[in-house]
């Protein structure tokens, strides 16, 4: 959600480094964006705000300074304005903060200081976590006044102030990830590692109730609630800059479904690792496959793959709804938390809630040092690279490859993981030829003015139009329904007229005849049918032709739904990247 940057060192352009960090963060999807210089002569820090994206905004009219931090803003408690937007000055303007998070008693808190005479501008929660600083630095040190009005905040947040006298940025952080980047004689901070690659490559993630006093020089970290001294867990970062951008590619969107079967064939060729992590879902007794948005839909894939390969049942919850289904977990049981960031609060929520039953937690998560990661006692890198655009493809495709070879090791049957895979890849590289591309543009072109698209499929192919589903609503815009297409005749046929597109998903399994009859059922009352599948039918309309790949079908058939999600998009000028309302890394509940 929010993203944070921050800079101290010996260059003296901090609010452009600041400015270019933002930037880097934009993917995480905001309304809002602001960044604090402080000028080295210990005059009020002067702030830029603003409502709305960066675009080609500049930060000339900052001054220059050797320390800057910046932030983009997904409003929750206040509109969408420049007061509104962070960073938020004290009373005196020497003071100046960033916040992530909900300030959860931020209004009694607001109250008292109103009485001790403290002005606010916004109408913003965070606004007074800076006047409580204020109100505390009166009597004490200035970090012990952060300490003090961090501890006193309740809820999941994170916080950076600096002020006119220190030259440090000061952070702390419960619940809302931040990390530190190890500079020479510069130091970073940032909501995302991935931010940092252009400058560092060195960094610690901060623990919950951890607070860093980042100067020049040093990075000092302690622990907010005792004040006791801690040692970074310094860790490198393996992923490079280029990774991180979209290179010649018009969106990153588009440059991270074309990268799909590497990360495939990448996964495939690396399978040993498999067999510790299938031995602990054979030792569990009830495993859990957790995740929310795309990677809940990775996870009900999980429950077909484990029962048509290792006949085996797991269990399935959407991470929300998770602390509902705590009745039968113990100390024998297996959490597969499955999330590309690590950071998903209702994930990390649903990980404290197993935790206090006994439960172990194997993390299936795509960002190394997140907090998932770090408090999973079974770690497994999806390995996709660092995934940027807002709806998630890669590290889906990659989720699913690693529960293909997980549920295939299960079975005592690796190898024939790894061939299904090879097999995906070929698969999908052909979906990403030019005509198979150019094909899909055309039906882009064609159901760019619909109001409603219907996806269904059976078996594997229904968690296929889920996906597929909300791949075109996040993005396009457009209504979309992933069905079961069993479920047809109990409802959704109502919604059939003449003309209404209805993407049929009928791959070379032992679904095939039993789907074909639920797109025949579309047509009967005027559907137009989209068939992707392995031959064609007349009862297609359109038809698009993709490879048998086994079990592994499901992605090449994910990589059409993407592709058509994303020129439905740009058909209909959007920006697949930055989606309306939503945010890349959901960090509260
Ligand atoms: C957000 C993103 C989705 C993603 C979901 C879960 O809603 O827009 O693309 O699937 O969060 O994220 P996670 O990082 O836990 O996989």
């Amino acid at each position: 959600m929010c993203g944070i940057f921050g800079y101290v060192g010996h260059q003296s352009n901090a609010a452009e480094i600041v400015l270019k960090g933002l930037k880097r963060l934009e993917y995480r999807g905001y309304d809002s964006w602001g960044i604090a210089a402080v000028g080295q002569t210990g005059a009020r820090i002067a702030v830029k705000k603003k409502a709305g994206k960066i675009g080609g905004a500049t930060v000339d009219d900052l001054p220059k300074s050797t320390l800057a931090f910046g932030h983009t803003r997904w409003a929750t408690h206040g509109g969408v304005t420049d007061v509104n937007a962070h960073p938020h000055l004290d009373c005196t303007g020497t003071i100046a903060l960033i916040h992530n998070g909900i300030f959860e008693n931020y209004e009694q808190i607001k109250k008292k200081l109103i009485v001790r005479g403290h002005h606010f501008r916004s109408e913003t929660d965070t606004e007074v976590a800076v006047h409580l600083i204020e109100e505390y630095a009166r009597s004490m040190m200035f970090t012990k006044a952060v300490q003090k009005a961090f501890n006193d905040m309740k809820g999941l947040n994170a916080i950076i102030v600096t002020d006119v006298k220190n030259h440090t940025l000061i952070a702390a952080r419960n619940g809302s990830p931040l990390v530190v980047g190890f500079g020479d004689g510069e130091n970073f901070l940032a909501s995302d590692a991935a931010a940092l690659l252009p400058h560092t490559k060195q960094v610690h993630f901060l623990e919950d109730d951890e607070m860093a006093i980042i100067g020049v020089n040093a990075i000092m970290l302690f622990n907010a609630k005792t004040g006791e001294h801690l040692q970074p867990k310094k860790q490198r970062l393996t992923w490079n800059v280029r990774d991180a951008e979209k290179g010649d590619y018009p969106f990153l969107m588009l440059k991270e479904i074309y990268e799909q079967p590497g990360v495939v064939s990448d996964i495939a060729a690396n399978a040993a690792y498999v067999q510790t992590h299938a031995a602990h879902i054979k030792k569990s007794r009830g495993a859990y496959l957790v995740g929310c948005g795309t990677a809940s839909y990775a996870a009900v894939a999980g429950e077909y793959l484990f029962s048509k390969i290792a006949k085996r049942h797991v269990n399935v919850a959407i991470g929300s709804e998770f602390g509902y289904h705590l009745d039968f977990l113990n100390r024998d049981s297996l959490i597969v938390a499955i999330s590309q960031s690590g950071e998903t609060m209702d994930i990390l929520e649903s990980v404290k809630k197993a935790r206090q039953k006994g439960a172990k937690i194997l993390a299936l998560v795509n960002v190394l040092g997140s907090t998932l990661y770090r408090e999973a006692d079974y770690k497994l890198m999806i390995d996709a690279g660092p995934e940027k655009g807002v709806a998630s493809t890669k590290a889906f495709i990659g989720m699913l490859a690693h529960l293909t070879l997980l549920a295939y090791a299960v079975a005592g049957k690796t190898n024939d993981g790894v061939a299904v895979l090879t097999r995906a890849v070929v698969s999908m590289k052909k979906v990403l030829s030019d005509p198979s591309v150019r094909k899909i543009k055309k039906l882009a072109k064609k159901l760019k003015k619909s109001e409603h698209i219907y996806v269904i499929g059976r078996g594997l192919s229904y968690l296929t139009a889920l996906e597929s589903a909300l791949k075109i609503k996040e993005i396009s815009y457009i209504h979309a329904e992933g069905l079961a297409a069993g479920e047809l005749k109990h409802g959704p046929l109502a919604l059939v007229t003449k003309g209404t597109p209805c993407i049929a998903f009928l791959p070379d399994d032992e679904t095939y005849g039993a789907n074909l009859a639920g797109a025949m059922e579309m047509k009967a009352r005027g559907g137009y049918i989209i068939g992707v599948s392995h031959k064609p039918h007349e009862v297609f309309d359109y038809y698009i032709q993709v490879p048998t790949a086994g079990e592994a079908t499901i992605m090449p058939n994910v990589v059409v739904a993407q592709l058509l999600a994303y020129y439905l998009t740009i058909e209909r000028g959007f920006d697949p990247d930055m989606p309306r309302n939503l945010a890349k890394s959901v960090t509260v509940k």
